[in-house]
């Protein structure tokens, strides 16, 4: 009796499957016989109320039931895999016209691009470039400098303080120079010296906290105001194009006598006068003077001997020049919508 209804049920789940042709109803179909609450297992736990004589025979081909149900239904996943392996290969073309997908890859951002620039030009001048250190000490930053402590002169600098006594983020390159000076003297000395450097600003469109500069140092024994000007028109000049004017205004640097600000006609308006160049026709590009002889005194160089320039300028600046850019802050805002651009 119970034999014969476990017979009947066999045939049943044979039956059953034949007709399964997806994965829900195969999962649908293995909860209805083989699952915990399944037809089968519940026939099974009756073999309890079986005569004891009559439970091994059943119990066995209780046994060879569930096995085969259980191959059954694992070919029969197999074959639905297959199927549906066949209908997407079969429905889903490949179009080989179609083009390809872009791979993205990295560029150099628009600020070191402009630094490129500016190397490639002072190498050829016999500039090397030379690094030293953002975390410097305010004795290099500024009183080495011909800054002294509580000279009117800082205010130029709004300087980020550590917490470590004198040592501060440097507020330019221009200590580079001391540094450079000490390693050179009192051997001739022509280096660039760009990099980093740091602010205590009022962040806007023209000012950052972090901006590059490049600074430049020349120190000889016959080093002159014209080898200055010269220099910088020649720098200007391969920068932004040979046939440029240039033009020098007397300034103040602590570390330069006498100090110059170098502009460069306008290269966007050609200088007749744009809102950039806010219709003055120039655009001030660089810091420059004769070194100061306490500066060269610091560095190692007996003022007497040796004279030098300097001169400093920031890449950004330059950048946003050359692209039209209108905000500082997008070189470190890190959208890549804008630096996709360069
Ligand atoms: N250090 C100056 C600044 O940050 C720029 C500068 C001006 C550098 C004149 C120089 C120089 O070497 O001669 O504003």
């Amino acid at each position: 009796m119970m034999l014969e209804q476990l017979e009947t049920l066999h045939q049943q789940a044979k039956q059953a499957i034949e007709g399964v042709t997806d994965s829900a109803a195969l999962s649908e179909w293995e909860g209805q016989y083989l699952g915990k609450k399944g037809s089968l297992t519940t026939f099974l736990r009756g073999v309890g109320q079986l005569p004891k004589e009559e439970r091994a025979v059943f119990g066995q081909r209780a046994n060879v039931v569930k096995d085969d149900l259980t191959a059954a239904y694992e070919s029969r996943a197999t074959l639905i895999k297959e199927q549906m392996l066949a209908r997407d290969l079969e429905e889903g073309e490949i179009d080989v016209t179609l083009p390809g997908r872009p791979v993205a890859s990295g560029k150099l951002h628009p600020a070191n691009q402009t630094l490129r620039q500016i190397y490639a030009i002072w190498a050829d001048m016999g500039f090397q470039v030379f690094r030293t250190r953002e975390v410097e000490d305010d004795e290099t930053n500024f009183e080495l400098l011909n800054i002294p402590q509580h000279h009117p002169a800082r205010d130029m600098w709004d300087t980020f303080h550590t917490t470590a006594p004198g040592i501060i983020l440097r507020t330019h390159t221009s200590p580079g120079q001391i540094h450079a000076m000490r390693r050179y003297a009192p051997g001739p000395l022509r280096v660039i010296l760009p990099g980093m450097c740091y602010r205590y600003e009022q962040i806007s469109a023209r000012k950052e906290i972090q901006f590059n500069q490049v600074e430049g140092i020349a120190v000889g024994t016959n080093i002159r105001l014209t080898d200055l000007k010269g220099t910088m028109t020649a720098f200007l000049q391969r920068m932004f194009g040979a046939d440029r004017r240039v033009r020098f205004r007397g300034s103040y640097f602590p570390f330069t006598e006498p100090s110059m600000e170098v502009d460069v006609e306008c290269i966007l308006c050609n200088g007749t006068g744009c809102a950039v160049c806010k219709y003055t026709g120039w655009l001030e590009i660089l810091g420059s003077g004769m070194i100061h002889p306490t500066v060269l005194r610091n560095g190692g160089y007996d003022p007497t001997i040796y004279s030098g320039f300097a001169f400093g300028m920031g890449p950004e600046r330059i950048a946003m020049l050359q692209h039209a850019i209108t905000d500082i802050r997008y070189f470190w805002g890190n959208d890549t919508r804008f630096l996709e651009q360069f």
